[in-house]
């Protein structure tokens, strides 16, 4: 019998201990960069000529590793070889399938602080940061785990007489994993283990920031006894290899996390029927926010600044979920927003691996040119209270930013800039500020502080997001506790970590017996 689910406590690094035990990992980790990986199909490992360097954000000298990329060629073959390997895999019993997960999830328990340092090294987290991300990878595993187990018993059905009725939850194929690179442990595990455990096979396209971190799961699956050709792991380039794999005739579905353009380029893509296709291609597509923190009138101002700016800054506001608008009440707009700065005027930001650093850098050069164009924009837009600048120039830095009266038309207040920068607007009202939160294409997550009852009921009816938090931060969303996806161009509303995720990756069937 197993034990009930349980989020995986995380790592308190007020302790030494706790420090001291990361600065060994970290050690550890360091001692192994600049390795060089293979592609992996059907457990056959292949070098190519042409490679992804991966490099440290934070001192982008520093080679993390470099991993073969794949090409159309390779791209066939592993789509074939997962397609062969369905055949079989789609027969082990849940239970057997949900034992791998337990297994790899206990592995990954054991090495949770070597991992959280390939983190700190490949993507730039901070040790709080990387330590929530190697978590919530054991979380999804853990949950996802026990949700084929809950999908493989029998399912109540309406009972007539004379008849024996069943219904049953059958994978669909092959699937296409496109994981993004800002949780790239919890989010890539968690879209391949639950693909998995509900009997697919899955080509695994690794985020081109962050293919090694990647490459160590996978490696962990093989540790704990997956079967090869259950997960190929093939990076390459989003053009080449990522629309080669979307738009084939064997991908029965494909399970994307990354930006809206190129999520609603595979959300085109795979609506066209291949030549041979026998099926309509399923298209998870988890995408980008512009999450906003509304601070009502007699809302706690030094909560809500707390709150702001955990939500902004942390992993340099390098998370889908990230409070990027904080729309806040006229009559408490000054204090808040001396708070605010205060606040993240206090953090320090530097590399990621110092125990000191709250805030890291960002993933790479593109990003970096990308958020100080934006910072430019915002200049005109509102006005600069604090930052605005880089940082040590071997690193991809962005010192926290922030500005004040920003209009609701400005464009830092509609894109998603995806990096430490923030903006704040005066509300005159409540109306006004759910409305200012709503006016946005996209809905992924909110947050609301306020003391007033009727307001707080008025933003669970009004505030028009998938995941809505009433007096805290908009970040850190728990598998199992808080279901995650997002509305409108924020995505499919899958709800990763939610009882209703494996169903998108399975197709139901019943079966009634005349007795
Ligand atoms: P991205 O869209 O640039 O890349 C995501 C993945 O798509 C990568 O693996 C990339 O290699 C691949 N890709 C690129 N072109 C492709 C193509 N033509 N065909 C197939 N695959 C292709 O996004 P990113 O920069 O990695 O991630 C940041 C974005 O992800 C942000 O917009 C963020 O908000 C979003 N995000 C959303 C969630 C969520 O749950 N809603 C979670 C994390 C990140
Ligand atoms: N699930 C992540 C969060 O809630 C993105 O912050």
């Amino acid at each position: 019998m197993m034990v009930p689910f349980a989020n995986e406590a995380f790592t308190d690094f007020k302790e030494a201990r706790s420090n001291a035990e990361y600065e060994t990992a970290l050690r550890l980790v360091e001692a192994g960069l600049g390795r060089e990986y293979p592609l992996v199909i059907g457990g056959e490992r292949i070098m190519t000529d042409r490679r992804i360097r991966s490099v440290n954000p934070a001192d982008f000298a520093q080679l993390v590793g470099s991993v073969s990329q794949a090409d159309p060629a390779l791209a066939e073959k592993a789509i074939q070889t997962a397609y062969e390997t369905f055949a079989a895999w789609q027969r082990v019993e849940p239970r057997e399938r949900a034992r791998y997960l337990y297994k790899a999830a206990a592995l990954l328990r054991r090495r949770r602080h070597e991992f959280s340092a390939w983190l700190t090294y490949e993507a730039g987290k901070t040790r709080a940061e990387a330590d929530a991300d190697t978590a919530e990878a054991i979380d999804f595993m853990e949950f996802y785990g026990r949700e084929m187990e809950r999908l493989a018993q029998p399912q109540p059905l309406v009972r007539i007489a004379g008849e024996d009725n069943e219904l049953s939850y059958l994978p669909l194929g092959v699937g296409i994993i496109i994981p993004p690179w800002n949780f790239p442990l919890a989010i890539m595990a968690g879209m391949t283990a639950a693909a998995i455990v509900a009997g697919n096979t899955v080509v695994l396209k690794p985020a081109s920031a962050t293919p090694v971190i990647a490459a160590q799961f996978v490696e962990l699956l093989e540790e704990a006894g997956l079967p090869d050709g259950v997960v190929a792991y093939l990076p390459g380039s989003g053009g080449e290899v990522g629309d080669y794999l979307v738009d084939h005739r064997l991908t029965r579905f494909v399970s994307f996390t990354g930006s809206r353009e190129i999520g609603l380029r595979i959300n085109e893509r795979a609506a066209r029927t291949a030549t041979g296709q026998r099926w309509i291609k399923r298209v998870i597509a988890e995408m980008g926010g512009k999450d906003a923190i509304v601070v009502d009138e007699g809302g706690d101002p030094a909560l809500a600044a707390e709150a702001i700016v955990a939500s902004a800054f942390g992993y340099a506001g390098q998370k889908c979920s990230a409070c990027s608008r904080a729309i806040v009440h006229e009559s408490v707009y000054e204090d808040v927003l001396e708070r605010v700065v205060a606040r993240a005027g206090r953090l320090i930001t530097g590399n990621p691996a110092d125990a000191a650093t709250d805030v890291g850098p960002v993933i790479d050069e593109k990003a970096h040119r990308s958020i100080r164009a934006y910072i430019a924009i915002g200049r005109k837009e509102g006005r600069l209270v604090l930052g605005g600048g880089t940082g040590e120039p071997r690193g991809y830095y962005i010192e926290p930013t922030i500005f004040a009266d920003v209009g609701p038309g400005a464009r830092i207040a509609r894109e998603e800039i995806f990096g430490p920068v923030l903006a704040f607007t005066k509300a005159a009202s409540f109306e006004e500020a759910l409305r200012l939160a709503n006016d946005t294409d996209y809905g992924l997550t909110g947050s609301v502080y306020t003391r007033n009852r009727a307001h707080v009921e008025q933003a669970r009816r009004d505030f028009h997001v998938g995941n809505l938090y009433v007096n805290r931060k908009c970040t850190g969303a728990l598998v199992g506790v808080h279901p995650f996806g997002g509305f409108q161009m924020s995505g499919t509303d899958s709800k990763a970590g939610g009882r209703d995720y494996l169903l998108l990756l399975t197709q139901a069937k019943v079966v009634s017996e005349k007795m």
